[in-house]
């Protein structure tokens, strides 16, 4: 164990100096979906979490994701999504028949029908703890949430809503930036998921009825860990560490529903999810095959130009022919290809009370 952690923190340095979560974006919705509404299901969409779930809460210019060539397949230009289209969340939303929830920065300026459909708290780089890539953690979220109780959102509009709440790697990544000696990484990581734990529960206690937990993605596939392998293949121990991760947060989740009567706390596996589409050869009906999986579209510092305009990344010829748009973030065809795997499962599971 102890060298497999040694491993991961002498490999992560690398892999974090890229770390850029972040997102924005303007007001895009998933089209509603009469297939999926039902009236069981959740009608309100609350989003905690960093970059994989946030749709626009980081200001304009103030990360890469508002720059080209993010956004390029939707909206076709920079949206503050860290992809070249539409995330989890607008797929999570699709899958419920909701717009996606527009995004707290954005509250303001949008009509009151379009706050019908819940919030997006989320913001890229965000952990549990105050992250490199960003000082608003989590709990900072939460707090913007409790204040529109009651104002906003009233009690029970919260129990008929679905919370998301994503820890995406964070964390983990400022951990190792910061020399990833301290407290040991195995205890740092109980640390995280006491936090997450904290974090679930106080969403709960503030009325939410049904809350769905990402689990880990396999960290090691991603680009900027694979590429030392010319993208052949995921490293294992990183996986390994995740796994870990994964199974400590899962036993938070078991615990969580035992106090709880109903099933209000559930997984949501992207851990295999993620590999059954990266392994994929085409043997999964409806489910794109992607030719160099571990590969990323938008190559070395994506968005950026020099002070000459010379462009600091490559960019493929289609991002719907990969599954990673960067180094960290799945294309929109990932996170489709991802959702299509969840399929009515996810949707039965969200609606079930
Ligand atoms: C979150 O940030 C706030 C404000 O900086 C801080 O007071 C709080 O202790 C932080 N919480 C955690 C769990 O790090
Ligand atoms: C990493 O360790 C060095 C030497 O102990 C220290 O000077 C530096 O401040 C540390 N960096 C962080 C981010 O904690
Ligand atoms: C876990 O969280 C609780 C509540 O915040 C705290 O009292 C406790 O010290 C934490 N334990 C660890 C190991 O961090
Ligand atoms: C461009 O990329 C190279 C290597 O990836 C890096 O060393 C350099 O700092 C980058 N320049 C900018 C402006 O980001
Ligand atoms: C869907 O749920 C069934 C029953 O719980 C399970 O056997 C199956 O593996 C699930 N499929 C996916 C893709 O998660």
């Amino acid at each position: 164990m102890d060298s497999m952690l040694k491993l991961f923190v002498s490999l992560l340095p690398v892999l974090f100096s890229y770390l850029l979560f972040g997102n924005i974006s303007g007001v895009e919705s998933s089209k509603k979906h009469p297939h999926h509404q039902q009236l069981q299901g959740p009608t309100k969409l609350f989003v905690f979490g960093d970059s994989y779930v946030d749709t626009g809460n980081i200001k304009m210019h103030e990360a890469p994701s508002w720059e080209v060539p993010y956004g390029i397949t939707f909206p076709r230009k920079p949206s503050g999504r860290f992809s070249d289209g539409r995330v989890s969340t607008d797929y999570l939303a699709k899958l419920l028949g909701l717009k996606s929830p527009i995004p707290y920065l954005w509250k303001d300026y949008a009509g009151h029908e379009r706050l019908e459909y819940g919030m997006n708290f989320a913001y890229g780089g965000t952990g549990v703890f105050e992250t490199i890539n960003s000082n608003l953690n989590m709990t900072y979220q939460i707090s913007l949430f409790e204040k529109l109780i009651g104002n906003v959102y009233s009690p029970s509009d919260l129990s008929s809503s679905l919370a998301l709440v994503s820890v995406a790697g964070n964390d983990y990544i400022t951990y190792i930036a910061g020399n990833g000696t301290k407290p040991g990484f195995v205890a740092y990581m109980k640390q995280v998921i006491n936090q997450t734990e904290v974090n679930l529960r106080r969403i709960h206690a503030l009325g939410v009825k049904k809350i769905a937990i990402p689990l880990l993605h396999p960290l090691g596939c991603l680009p900027v860990v694979s590429k030392g392998s010319s993208f052949a293949d995921c490293k294992k121990f990183v996986n390994l560490a995740v796994i870990i991760h994964n199974n400590l947060l899962q036993t938070v989740v078991a615990k969580l529903n035992k106090e709880t009567e109903h099933s209000t706390f559930m997984v949501i596996d992207y851990y295999n999810a993620f590999l059954t589409v990266l392994k994929n050869k085409g043997e999964i009906p409806g489910i794109t095959r992607f030719e160099t999986p571990l590969k990323e579209c938008c190559g070395g510092v994506c968005g950026v130009v020099d002070e000459k305009g010379v462009k600091n990344y490559t960019l493929c010829d289609d991002p719907t022919s990969t599954f990673f748009w960067d180094g960290l973030h799945p294309t929109q065809e990932g996170w489709k290809s991802v959702y299509t795997v969840f399929g009515k499962n996810l949707t039965a599971s969200l609606i079930k009370a």
